[in-house]
């Protein structure tokens, strides 16, 4: 690339020809495309962050202006496309196959003794590689451009991500034509998608501070961020993406492996080749092993073993196949990063649903380059089962999840002073008596104003996604349940002008402030409500759906698992954690109170729910009264689509000032074109 091209000098305001734009474009996606190439693959940036994000903008604005001249390539298409009701399948052509698994270097010795036998040499050449620990994707590249992804599946069938994996920042959606190497007319490469360590720890923070649940680990994060259906999700996870391999490449062969690893990035492909090594023989692969074991803590992301490949092509065809792995290759498999400490105590926290986990206190232990003084042990049931005793000396794990596990007791080192743990019959907090399940698997406090529970329900209840009541920030929930003004959630509601007086920084217009904050959540859609009350795994979307699909909140109380199960997009973890959630008569009875006192509207509900089933709503220029997240969450609520796109499906658009190209590409179509204010008179605002 010339050094002009790097950073195309574009004023977007002055381009008025097509002819123009379509020159600019053009010089933007192709330096787009280059600096990521420079930022993910190479990972030397020439340009910093604010550079390119004015570039990206440029682009952004330029297609804004000339809808038309959007390529479904553009660099800006990252963002995610329409929802899907479901993922489709795809047929691999080549079936993805899977490795013999090995943690034992007495068989990585046989390995090598066999590939020695059958390929008639002493020191084989292996190409060894990281295992990454993710998700196995394949990507087809027709004529340069991704035209298919889909997961490994069955290994025969899998399913269609193409949606999801065109989000990955640092994957081309068309490949980089260098000078070296032209581009193949189609392209079949295979990869693990995966979440770095420390983006993983980021978006468990967000979801937790959201209510939602927390992901185990980045292998079940980045599996559950590819394969959702709505692919603006997918956009909105720090996915990355590792190529491991070539398997059809039209007009060019690879006699290598490593030559693979080696090419790929010179069409804008990661690849890890800086942790991959060539090796001859056996005793230079169980070296790289023990040295990756040693590297892998301090890496930015998981890897769960090494891969060893025979290196030439030619070999790899001589040994062939097994039913469902290669011969020429294996995984030798890292142990589980484990310790034995001592198991100091059992203490049991309540969460803000109520429910009670006893969770292990240790003597502190380093496991694989982090302290573990702390590890779950779930719930009775499991104490049990496996017999761990207060006292004992336990066996610690952390298998690449969060939370470290207590795995088992080493019952030779007991003395018989070791005590059994038997889960409290009342609340640590406040002292109520406990429900326990049958199974001894759930122990619940059904106290709802348990001070435990009530100060991190409150603040839920308050949050941005929830009722949005600004003025509650932690600091005050504090103060008005130390103050014992607020008990429960109900309690927000009866809180009166007077209560509030003599309270340290509560002056008269904070408090008229956040009275009349409080009192304006009533007019919000129950699906803010179903949110806000903070029953476990219901996130904000599913707050949404479940908010279409029931006429009431009391009808949503009254569901039964089959109900619920009847929903699509619900699944069984789902639908147990809300019949748990309702089944408790003191949580009835508190929703029961926050409806009478004018929360969720239920008629509301019933009648204007879904009367804007079947539009599809585009938002432009600037909105004086709502803002776009309201007036589109409000569109959604109501039964309604969103899009910034305005195509022949829109059926409204709401302009406000500086309205531009959208306003006159949705009079061309002879759209229906809003105002602000008939856009609030038509929801009722
Ligand atoms: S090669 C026929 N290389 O491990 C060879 N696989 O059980 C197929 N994996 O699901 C795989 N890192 O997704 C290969 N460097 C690597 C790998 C790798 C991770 C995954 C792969 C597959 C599983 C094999």
């Amino acid at each position: 690339m010339e050094p002009n091209d790097l950073r195309p000098d574009i004023d977007v305001s002055k381009i008025s020809s097509r002819k123009s734009a379509k020159a600019a474009i053009n010089g933007l996606s192709k330096a787009i495309r280059y600096h990521n190439y420079r930022y993910y693959v190479l990972d030397a940036p020439v340009i910093d962050d604010s550079e390119y994000d004015t570039l990206l903008l440029n682009l952004i604005s330029l297609e804004e202006k000339f809808p038309e001249l959007q390529s479904p390539d553009s660099p800006t298409q990252k963002v995610g496309g329409e929802t899907l009701s479901e993922l489709g399948t795809i047929e691999h052509a080549i079936p993805m196959l899977s490795l013999q698994t090995v943690y034992e270097e007495s068989v990585v010795r046989d390995f090598d003794t066999r590939c020695q036998d059958e390929l008639g040499v002493d020191a084989v050449e292996y190409s060894a590689e990281p295992k990454f620990d993710g998700l196995a994707v394949e990507l087809i590249y027709e004529n340069g451009s991704l035209a298919i992804a889909s997961t490994r599946g069955d290994g025969l069938t899998g399913e269609d991500v193409t949606a999801n994996v065109k989000t990955i920042r640092e994957l081309p959606l068309v490949l980089l034509e260098t000078s070296e190497e032209a581009v193949p007319s189609r392209l079949v490469v295979r990869g693990e998608v995966y979440i770095r360590l420390q983006d993983f720890e980021k978006l468990n923070l967000k979801r937790e501070k959201s209510g939602e649940p927390i992901f185990a680990n980045p292998r079940n994060a980045a599996a559950g961020s590819l394969r959702q259906l709505d692919p603006k999700i997918t956009a909105s996870r720090p996915l990355r993406i590792f190529i491991y391999d070539a398997v059809e490449s039209e007009g060019l062969s690879f006699d290598t492996q490593w030559s693979i690893l080696k090419s790929l990035p010179k069409w804008g492909l990661p690849t890890q080749l800086k942790l991959s090594r060539i090796c001859h023989g056996v005793k230079a692969l169980l070296e790289y092993h023990s040295e990756l074991d040693e590297k892998r803590d301090n890496l930015p992301f998981e890897i769960d073993g090494v891969v060893f490949k025979v290196n030439s092509k030619t070999d790899q065809d001589k040994m062939g196949y097994r039913a469902r792995d290669p011969r020429w290759a294996i995984a030798y498999k890292f142990k589980p990063r484990a310790a034995a400490t001592k198991l100091l105590d059992i203490i049991v926290q309540v969460g803000r649903t109520g429910r009670l986990t006893p969770v292990a206190e240790l003597e502190s232990v380093r496991i694989g380059g982090v302290t573990v003084s702390r590890a779950s042990l779930h719930n009775q049931s499991e104490i049990e089962r496996k017999d761990i005793r207060i006292g004992d000396t336990v066996m610690v794990v952390r298998a690449g999840d969060v939370i470290p596990q207590v795995e088992y007791p080493v019952k030779e080192a007991r003395n018989g002073s070791e005590k059994e743990f038997e889960m409290p019959t009342v609340c640590p907090k406040c002292n109520s008596a406990i429900e326990m399940s049958v199974d001894k698997k759930l122990a619940q406090c059904p106290n709802m104003s348990c001070p435990a529970q009530i100060r991190r329900s409150i603040s839920h209840f308050a949050s941005r996604g929830g009722m949005d009541i600004e003025g509650l920030g932690s600091k005050r929930v504090d103060q008005l349940v130390d103050a014992g003004i607020v008990t429960s959630l109900l309690s927000l509601y009866k809180m009166k002008n007077e209560d509030l007086h003599g309270l340290e920084r509560f002056g008269e217009r904070l408090i008229e402030n956040l009275l009349e904050q409080i009192e304006a959540t009533k007019s919000l859609p129950p699906n803010r409500l179903i949110y806000a009350l903070g029953i476990p795994n219901v996130g904000e979307q599913t707050a949404k759906i479940l908010a279409h699909n029931f006429d009431s909140i009391t009808d949503l109380m009254a569901a039964t698992e089959t109900d619920l199960l009847r929903i699509e997009t619900i699944g069984p973890e789902i639908a147990r954690s809300i019949v748990e959630f309702f089944g408790r008569k003191e949580t009835r009875a508190m929703v029961e109170g926050l409806i009478k006192a004018g929360l969720g509207k239920e008629s509301a509900l019933e009648e204007t729910s879904q009367f804007l089933t079947g539009t599809t709503f585009v938002f432009t220029g600037t909105l004086e009264k709502l803002n776009r997240r309201e007036a589109k969450q409000l569109v959604e609520s109501l039964g309604g689509k969103t899009s910034s796109i305005v195509s022949k499906n829109t059926t409204h658009v709401v302009v406000g000032p500086g309205a531009g190209s959208k306003l006159k590409k949705a009079q061309e179509l002879g759209i229906e074109i809003l105002s602000e204010d008939e856009f609030a008179n038509m929801v009722g605002l």
